[in-house]
């Protein structure tokens, strides 16, 4: 089960990679506009962050392309940028068909944007190397998301498909352990959704308990 950091901002992305031991990073336009710099000169930067490492970043390209060469022509434009980047294409009809076309050149895609089962299935179907269900904005709109999660995964294991499934959006602890169930490869989060995670009052009250005792006895 690898975790992914959801940000394109560099310092937490480093700050990630020390701590949390990520696999991989994805960005999208509104992480990339918040890390506040042109889109080429924040992409550059992540890339020589993660440069000689096995991280994969997925980059996504300009989200008003209609058309799947477009797509693909960007994608591998990214791509180029280096061998860390994988291309989001959303799952519209020219997102998946442009699967197939960065396929043919090379390019590995993660179809971005997947609010149902059969999204999934077609990209798998595809060839891509990632498919993204967006948990948190379906939970937002009162949807059970649980299941997309187990029926993309059992999909995946019936046919063997070898696209990895990013849980995306996940907004607590909670749906990180619901997606390490469910059989889900990867998980990816904004960092405060890992740090809130990870902390929990018992283990400091613990820890407090035992720097008292600590204290009251000699080291020697
Ligand atoms: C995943 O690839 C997406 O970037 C991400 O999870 C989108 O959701 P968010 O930005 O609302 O967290």
């Amino acid at each position: 089960m690898k975790f992914f950091l959801d940000s394109a901002r560099p310092d937490e992305i480093r700050y990630a990679m020390d701590f949390l031991g990520i696999a991989g990073v994805t960005t999208n336009p509104r992480h990339v506009q918040a890390a506040g710099k042109p889109f080429l000169t924040t992409l550059g930067e992540i890339a020589r962050l993660v440069e000689g490492s096995p991280l994969t970043v997925s980059v996504e390209v300009n989200p008003h392309h209609e058309q799947a060469e477009a797509m693909a022509a960007e994608g591998e434009k990214l791509a180029a940028l280096s061998p860390n980047f994988v291309i989001k294409l959303p799952a519209t009809e020219a997102g998946f068909k442009a699967i197939g076309l960065l396929k043919g050149r090379g390019v590995r895609a993660n179809l971005t944007l997947v609010f149902s089962a059969v999204q999934a299935l077609q990209a798998m179907r595809l060839g891509a190397f990632y498919v993204s269900p967006f948990i948190g904005w379906k939970e937002a709109n009162g949807e059970p998301t649980l299941q997309l999660v187990e029926e993309i995964v059992a999909i995946r294991d019936q046919y063997g498909f070898a696209t990895e499934i990013i849980v995306a959006a996940v907004r607590n602890g909670r749906q990180i352990v619901e997606a390490a169930v469910a059989g889900a490869d990867i998980v990816t989060a904004g960092l405060a959704v890992y740090q809130e995670a990870l902390d929990h009052p018992y283990t400091r009250d613990g820890l407090r308990k035992f720097q008292q005792f600590w204290d009251q006895t000699p080291y020697e």
